[in-house]
């Protein structure tokens, strides 16, 4: 089959306007702004106000992007939703936020890979372009996180923060757009980082409840091993699969979850410190929508131009993680 090349042609992201603090949270639990700071490079991070949902966040970020992309929410085919903080377990959020959208004709569903969600879902969603089966593709990673925080969890609860951010995926001109995706997926770690339960395995009750096995579980050391190892395996894996060396990487964009990870990564991949994109320092870690919001950010700033080759790599709960090398198709 002759498959065409696709790329971004519309960006857009959302962080609601509430700040948490790391003054803030000295209130909370047993913490110092010091401690977080050094530890995780987050001073601040933004919180839905009561009653948005993770799809009220996404559609914000979507509408963004249709536009960005000088599209209708009646053009898009299909959206492909990803995020850790679902409304419901069922339906998608892909489903409410094409309801939310009004973009009545398009397919949706959600593609699952908790904070490696974003470099899933545009890799699945890419193949749809490619292989000419859906024309204009919304892809959101939308998480208002903050709902599944334990707030009495030090050990969790100063790493993360609500947002989200979107993409329009379409055919663009040959040799831009996306050069390569790599996944890797390790089902034997999904007890690292997990929300125990609400789900089959383990129904909501009192206990549940009481124990507070409905929010995020976190082994935090062997989470930071694993994190750093994959990030730089993904990196590699889809930069060979690109045919792009390292030093041709004008942006490497990673999951925003703690920026010694980041900073041990940029150094084992050789990207100097001004072409590492970090801004969680501002956000925490927003999960799905960290990479996308990342990407926003360098592009509304104006420092991404066509041709650049942009480096995204997630990783996450699962265990999974992925990255995609990208060709910049997009003129200002
Ligand atoms: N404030 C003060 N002390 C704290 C805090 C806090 N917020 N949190 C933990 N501590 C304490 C611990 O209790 C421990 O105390 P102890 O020695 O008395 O037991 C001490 O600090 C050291 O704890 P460590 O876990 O060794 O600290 P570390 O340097 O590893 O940092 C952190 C912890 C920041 C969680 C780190 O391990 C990390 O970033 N891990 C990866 C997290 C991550 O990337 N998650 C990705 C999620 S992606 C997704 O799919 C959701």
């Amino acid at each position: 089959m002759d498959l065409v090349a696709v790329g971004i042609t519309g960006i857009g992201s959302y962080v609601p306007n509430t700040v948490l603090t790391n003054q803030d949270l000295e209130k909370m639990v047993d913490t110092s702004d010091e401690w977080i700071t050094t530890r995780t490079g987050i001073s601040r991070r933004h919180i839905a106000p009561e009653g948005t949902a993770s799809s009220d966040l996404g559609v914000l970020a979507a509408e963004r992007a249709l536009k960005s992309a000088g599209r209708t929410p009646g053009q898009v085919d299909l959206i492909v939703a990803t995020t850790a903080s679902p409304d419901l377990i069922w339906p998608s959020t892909a489903c409410l936020i094409q309801a939310k959208l009004e973009a009545s004709k398009a397919v949706a569903f959600d593609v699952s890979a908790a904070c490696t969600g974003f470099v899933y879902a545009l890799t699945v969603a890419a193949q749809f372009v490619m292989t000419r089966t859906y024309k204009t593709v919304l892809v959101v990673g939308a998480d208002a996180i903050s709902r599944f925080i334990d707030w009495t969890d030090r050990n969790t609860c100063v790493l993360f923060g609500d947002g989200a951010g979107a993409v329009v995926l379409e055919e663009v001109e040959p040799g831009y757009g996306l050069l390569s995706s790599y996944l890797g997926a390790d089902g034997k770690g999904s007890d690292l980082l997990n929300i125990p339960a609400g789900g089959s395995a383990k129904p909501a009750n009192i206990e549940t409840v009481e124990e507070r096995l409905h929010f995020i579980k976190m082994n935090g050391n062997e989470v930071f091993k694993f994190a750093t190892r994959a990030t730089i395996d993904a990196a590699n894996k889809a930069l060979k699969a690109s045919g792009i060396k390292e030093e041709e990487v004008d942006f490497l964009i990673p999951h925003q979850s703690n920026q010694r990870i980041i900073e041990a990564a940029a150094r084992r991949l050789h990207v100097a410190n001004d072409r590492v994109v970090s801004n969680i320092q501002e956000y925490g870690n927003t999960s799905t929508a960290s990479i996308p919001l990342a990407i926003d950010e360098i592009w509304q700033a104006g420092r991404i131009k066509k041709g650049d080759i942009l480096l995204t790599v997630g990783f996450g709960g699962g265990l999974t993680w992925g990255a995609n090398v990208i060709r910049w198709s997009k003129d200002r």
